[in-house]
């Protein structure tokens, strides 16, 4: 991602990890990520709960064995004592869902920017407290919806903000897996065991796994605010306690409507994630396995396929998102690069004295994380009452959020 802010620090960013260790799956994606761009190194890691598995995953990721930690706490105290040339700049928070909340709270109290992973909390009120905390902080806050880094889905947003679907009606988000039947219910999982434990997963499986990207895909392109949400879950897979599957119906203020549908029990589909949006001059779709082609299509007219490519970018935002010609594949790992670049944008803004959302927020905010734990919870009280609809009471958002 290229970055056009004035850079008054003139080094990388230090990055401290939290998870990864082990068979630990995403915080080894966060580290890619983060590093992508040589805009930040990782120099620092609590890398699992376990004291000296953190100390041995240190070595694996390089980092030096002094600041491979034996706990997050250990890392957040000494980290926060070092001299400001010395100590981390941002504590990137990559574990069970359980211990997000603990984590960026400590975080967040010694002064550090954090990225932290979805769904941001288990309980809404931790949410809303980590959101006060932020407030408080004047710190960086990044969630990790990475999917909202993709150029085409950044230029989806566009589109759609320009009016060139005109007046958009309809959105359909689907995110659908089938990983679960991988696992033998009567097999402990090789990893993510903490997935079958609602005590650390929280009170939802597939809807709060990957229904907040869903939700955050709809809200991040399209900006429609829901008004009410009907949601049936279901649970067709003895792998997990929790819900493996679900559709939720969202009514909009201007009287749009919006489905999403999530499952993890669906065979051979492999983070199937896709969009569509219905506008009354045009439709568009994308999906992330073939996250470089965006379709639009128009009553009577060609369908245009837009393609990612630097020369013929549909904006500079989205030329930005950008690395390689078009032609040469981009994924996931870019994607969640573009997240970190604007998150790295806002806190060099904060380094130079500015406030870190004087400039352009379009990375997924703690604000985004305190909407997908409200959906949750909204789509389980709506699902236990047979899916009663339930009205969407999350007060406003800041400008940012809001198209
Ligand atoms: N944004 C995405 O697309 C995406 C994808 C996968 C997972 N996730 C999220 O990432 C988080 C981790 O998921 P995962 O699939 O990597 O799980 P995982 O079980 O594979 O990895 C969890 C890691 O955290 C470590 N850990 C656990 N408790 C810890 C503690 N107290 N201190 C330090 N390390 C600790 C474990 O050792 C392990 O390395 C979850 O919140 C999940 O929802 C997000």
């Amino acid at each position: 991602m290229t970055s056009t802010i004035n850079h008054p620090l003139n080094r990388k960013l230090r990055m401290a990890l939290i998870g990864g260790g082990g068979e630990g799956f995403f915080g080894r994606v966060h580290a890619l990520a983060a590093g992508l761009d040589q805009r930040a190194e990782l120099v620092a890691g609590a890398f699992s709960s376990d004291p000296e598995k953190s100390r041995l995953a240190a070595a694996a990721f390089g980092v030096a064995a002094p600041r491979g930690y034996g706990s997050y706490r250990e890392l957040i105290e000494i980290e926060a004592r070092l001299p400001p040339e010395r100590r981390v700049d941002f504590i990137t928070i990559a574990t069970p869902n359980h211990t997000h909340f603990e984590i960026a709270q400590a975080a967040l109290k010694a002064g550090f920017h954090v990225v932290c992973e979805k769904p941001l909390t288990n309980d809404l009120d931790q949410a809303h407290e980590l959101a006060r905390s932020v407030a408080r902080s004047g710190t960086v806050f990044v969630l990790a919806h990475g999917y909202s880094g993709y150029p085409l889905v950044r230029q989806a947003r566009e589109m759609i903000a320009a009016g060139e679907l005109g007046q958009v009606h309809a959105v359909r988000v689907a995110y659908l897996q089938g990983g679960l039947w991988g696992i033998d219910p009567g097999q402990p999982a090789s990893r993510a065991a903490w997935k079958a434990d609602p005590a650390k997963a929280g009170p939802s499986g597939t809807l709060a796994d990957i229904g907040t990207h869903a939700f955050h895909l709809l809200r991040f392109t399209t900006g429609l605010k829901p008004q009410a949400i009907s949601a049936t879950l279901a649970r067709f897979h003895a792998a997990r306690p929790l819900d493996d599957y679900g559709h939720v119906v969202l009514r909009c203020g201007g009287g749009e409507l919006a489905t999403i549908t999530v499952s993890q029990v669906t065979h051979g589909r492999l983070n199937d994630l896709s969009l569509e949006v219905d506008g009354n001059r045009g439709s568009l779709q994308w999906r992330q396995i073939e996250p470089d082609r965006l379709v639009v299509r128009r009553h009577s007219q060609p369908v245009q396929i837009h393609e990612r490519n630097r020369r013929t970018a549909y904006s500079d935002t989205v030329r930005a998102a950008c690395r390689l010609p078009g032609g040469h594949p981009e994924g996931v790992l870019e994607a969640l690069a573009n997240v970190y670049g604007d998150g790295f944008d806002a806190m060099i803004r904060h380094a130079s004295g500015s406030s870190a959302d004087a400039g352009p927020v379009i990375h997924p905010t703690v604000a985004d994380g305190v909407e997908g734990v409200y959906f949750v919870q909204l789509c389980l009280t709506s699902h236990g009452e047979l899916g009663t609809w339930k009205p969407w009471q999350l007060p406003s958002r800041g400008r940012q959020h809001d198209q």
